[in-house]
């Protein structure tokens, strides 16, 4: 870079002026440098970042600072050039008299890593709490299934039992789905053709078509290849969790919306609760257990008796030990 020896660039020595915009380019390259850094580290970390209008947000600030930064320049030029005109000493201005003092003093290099510091815990903070509360999370989740199977006509308008099709709810871990002849228990005969011109629903067919049925003759291809119905699992705890339905609704005498929300109003079902441990871990600290009415609890209630109490939680009787939800 050319020097002109004691040349003046807006009022300021050209050396100082160096000087000045090579420790605040430094800081400021830095700061952006960790911030971006930190913005990939994190959008690793959770979706949020990568949404567009996130995006689009940071780089319409950066626009707007160059274009603030711009006019500020220019309004610096213009009163100093007004100054030299007019060839009067104008009051400093508050940067120069109280902030440029203090900032001339810092040290670049540690200015630059106390702002670095500073971005980091507050955007890494945040990430942080953005992947614990958000990633994994699967609230809200309603795939498209195969069949367009609706709880809102078999559960709701027809009040088909829950444990007609989800047999296994009461006696074992898992509620299961429903086999396909299930199904043909009723959809032998129901092939809702009145709203089809007289012909089998398209979406019974596909039942028909897994299982090898002839709707028209009424009768089960003989040596049909039978595929099974692929249902997309909605609900799914990590392996490391252990959770049990007949638990919850035969002991826990838990109903299946309360977990499951308003099922028998769903067309397509969606996973109602966030199904994270704080979300469990909560209703222990709230229930309580059946101790009265439940031969296996009569020690428990013994003791609540004796001490004075008419509920013990969930939580009081062992819910929130770790080995109980992990292996
Ligand atoms: C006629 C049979 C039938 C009845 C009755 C029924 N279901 Fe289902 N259920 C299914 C089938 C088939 C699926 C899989 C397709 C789907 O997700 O819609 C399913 C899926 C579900 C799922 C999501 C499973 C997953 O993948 O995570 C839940 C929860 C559920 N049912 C709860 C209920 C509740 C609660 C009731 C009673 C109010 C009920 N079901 C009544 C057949 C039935
Ligand atoms: C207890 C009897 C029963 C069982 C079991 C049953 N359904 Fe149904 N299903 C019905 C009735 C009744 C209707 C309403 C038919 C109508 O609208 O005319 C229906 C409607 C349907 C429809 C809507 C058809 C349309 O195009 O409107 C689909 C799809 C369906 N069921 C799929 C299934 C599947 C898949 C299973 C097994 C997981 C199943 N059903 C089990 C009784 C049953
Ligand atoms: C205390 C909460 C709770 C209650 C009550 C509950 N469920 Fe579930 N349900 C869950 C959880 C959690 C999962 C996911 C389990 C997993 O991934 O291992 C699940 C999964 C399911 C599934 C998917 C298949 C499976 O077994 O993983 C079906 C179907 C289901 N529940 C139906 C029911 C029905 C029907 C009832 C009522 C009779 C019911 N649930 C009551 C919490 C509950
Ligand atoms: C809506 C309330 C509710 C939710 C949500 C719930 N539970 Fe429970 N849980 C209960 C009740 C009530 C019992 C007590 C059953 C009994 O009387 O033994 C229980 C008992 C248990 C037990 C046995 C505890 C013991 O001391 O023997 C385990 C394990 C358990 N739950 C796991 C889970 C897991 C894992 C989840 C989350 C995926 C969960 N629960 C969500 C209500 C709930
Ligand atoms: C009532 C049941 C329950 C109890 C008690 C429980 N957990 Fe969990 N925990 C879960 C469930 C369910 C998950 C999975 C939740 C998810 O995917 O967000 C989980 C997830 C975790 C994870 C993984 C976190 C993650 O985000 O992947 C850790 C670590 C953990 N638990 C530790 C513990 C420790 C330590 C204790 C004892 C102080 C404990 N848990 C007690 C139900 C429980």
């Amino acid at each position: 870079m050319l020097k002109l020896e004691g040349s003046y660039i807006c009022g300021i020595p050209e050396r100082a002026h160096y000087q000045m915009y090579k420790s605040k380019t430094h800081i400021a390259l830095t700061a952006l440098f960790i911030f971006s850094s930190t913005l990939s580290f994190s959008n690793n970390m959770s979706s949020f970042y990568s949404e567009s209008t996130f995006i689009a947000l940071v780089i319409l600030s950066v626009v707007l600072a160059a274009i603030a930064a711009l006019l500020f320049g220019i309004k610096k030029h213009l009163t100093a050039l007004q100054n030299e005109k007019i060839g009067t000493e104008t009051e400093p201005s508050f940067y120069d008299s109280k902030i440029k003092p203090i900032t001339s003093k810092w040290n670049p290099t540690i200015a630059t890593l106390v702002i670095a510091g500073l971005l980091m815990v507050v955007l890494g903070g945040f990430g942080y709490k953005f992947g614990m509360d958000e990633v994994g999370v699967q609230q809200g989740y309603s795939p498209t299934q195969p069949i367009n199977f609706s709880h809102k006509i078999h559960a709701g308008q027809y009040e088909i039992d829950c444990k007609y099709c989800h047999s296994t709810v009461e006696k074992s871990k898992s509620a299961s789905i429903p086999s396909l002849n299930t199904c043909m228990n009723c959809h032998k005969y129901v092939k809702a053709a009145e709203k089809y011109n007289g012909k089998t629903s398209p979406e019974i067919q596909k039942i028909y078509d897994a299982i090898g049925f002839d709707g028209d003759n009424m009768e089960y291809i003989k040596g049909y290849d039978q595929k099974p119905i692929e249902w997309v699992r909605i609900h799914n705890l990590p392996d490391l969790a252990y959770f049990n339905h007949s638990q919850h609704v035969v002991v826990g005498k838990v109903e299946c919306q309360t977990c499951h929300g308003p099922i028998q109003e769903m067309d397509k079902v969606y996973q109602y609760s966030t199904l994270q441990m704080g979300w469990c871990i909560d209703c222990h600290r709230e229930r309580g257990i059946d101790s009265e009415n439940n031969a296996y609890y009569e020690e428990v209630h013994k003791n609540m008796i004796a001490e004075g109490k008419d509920y013990v939680t969930v939580a009081e009787n062992g819910g929130l030990e770790c080995s109980k939800c992990h292996y």
